[in-house]
């Protein structure tokens, strides 16, 4: 048979009826970065769009997502003091502690997610705790759920872990069910490559590693079944939801995800995707609006229910018009 596929492409009516995957507010999760002092709002040099919000400022940013109908967020602390244990990860009146309490005052349908790391917090900047110049696996784990469950007690929804030690969902599972925690979610940063496409972040959060890189703990850009391994191990310990970071350059991975597991995945549309982006239409080689939203529909249609991306509230409004 010869079949006439452009039948079903005519005009857009019929093209609405048969598209196969769509993108809505819903979908998006946008990454606050919230900083100590007072009257800060200064946007972040590598992020264009984005900025630093000291927490008095967080009405603002809290007011443009329920605008843009985004309804969660995922927070990163940038706190003053840093030492060897990343002790303000964990502090109750740390950073983000104060900011989950604040947001929560300021708007009690928001649902607040927490990247529980360390790399933030720690003077050599490694997302755990150092032994020889090298992460401590068991040690850090510890400290993650502690820093998980200082969250969890400051109001958050949601921990999500991205510091790729193993063992640390059974552990952080635990600890939170321990002290009562029981309905706080954890979404697994799971298959977590190291990947160069963190650049633009790290110069945002202040987090990139004093000394060496991060090998021997985030994957290596060339494993693909070391992913799958990651992905089951998480959900075996009680991943609520798997996380596939970056995206893009990664869509065979959240694809293999979807087919091999039932449970929700994200994935993280990370700082380089979204800076190259924004990049590219400056100098005006590409239409940033048309790009940005074919790129979150491709995440999509690879099989990613959750989107955490710099675009959150830019693409809502962009889909609504
Ligand atoms: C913390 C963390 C990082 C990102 C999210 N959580 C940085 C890193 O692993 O170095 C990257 C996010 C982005 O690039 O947008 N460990």
């Amino acid at each position: 048979m010869f079949r006439r596929h452009r039948r079903l492409r005519k005009n857009s009516y019929i093209r609405d009826i048969v598209r196969e995957t769509t993108l809505s507010p819903n979908d998006f999760i946008y990454p606050i970065f919230v900083v100590e002092g007072q009257n800060v709002k200064k946007e972040i040099s590598s992020l264009p769009g984005n900025y630093h919000y000291s927490l008095d400022k967080l009405g603002e940013i809290i007011g443009e997502i329920k605008e843009a109908g985004v309804k969660g967020v995922i927070l990163f602390g940038i706190p003053d003091e840093k030492d060897e244990i990343g002790s303000s990860a964990f502090d109750d009146n740390g950073i983000i502690q104060r900011a989950i309490r604040k947001i929560r005052e300021l708007d009690k349908d928001v649902f607040i997610i927490t990247d529980v790391c360390m790399c933030e917090y720690t003077s050599h900047g490694h997302c755990g705790i150092i032994h020889d110049k090298y992460v401590d696996n068991d040690e850090t784990i510890k400290y993650i759920a502690k820093i998980a469950l200082s969250h969890a007690k400051a109001g958050a929804d949601m921990v999500a872990p991205s510091d790729m030690m193993d063992g640390r969902i059974n552990e952080i599972r635990k600890t939170l069910d321990e002290n009562g925690y029981e309905n706080i979610s954890i979404m697994a940063y799971s298959a977590k490559y190291c990947s160069a496409f963190y650049g633009p972040f790290r110069e945002a959060a202040d987090s990139a590693p004093k000394f060496g890189d991060r090998k021997s703990y985030q994957m290596d850009p060339a494993n693909f079944r070391e992913a799958m391994l990651e992905i089951e191990d998480d959900i075996n310990e009680g991943a609520d939801i798997i996380m596939v970071k970056p995206a893009l350059s990664y869509l065979d991975v959240i694809k293999m995800a979807r087919e091999k597991n039932d449970v929700p995945i994200a994935a993280y549309s990370v700082s380089g995707e979204y800076a190259m982006i924004k990049a590219g239409a400056k100098l005006g080689y590409i239409n940033e609006r048309a790009i940005a939203l074919e790129s979150l529909l491709s995440i999509k249609r690879a099989g990613a229910d959750i989107i955490i991306t710099y675009y959150a509230l830019e693409a809502s409004k962009w889909i609504k018009e």
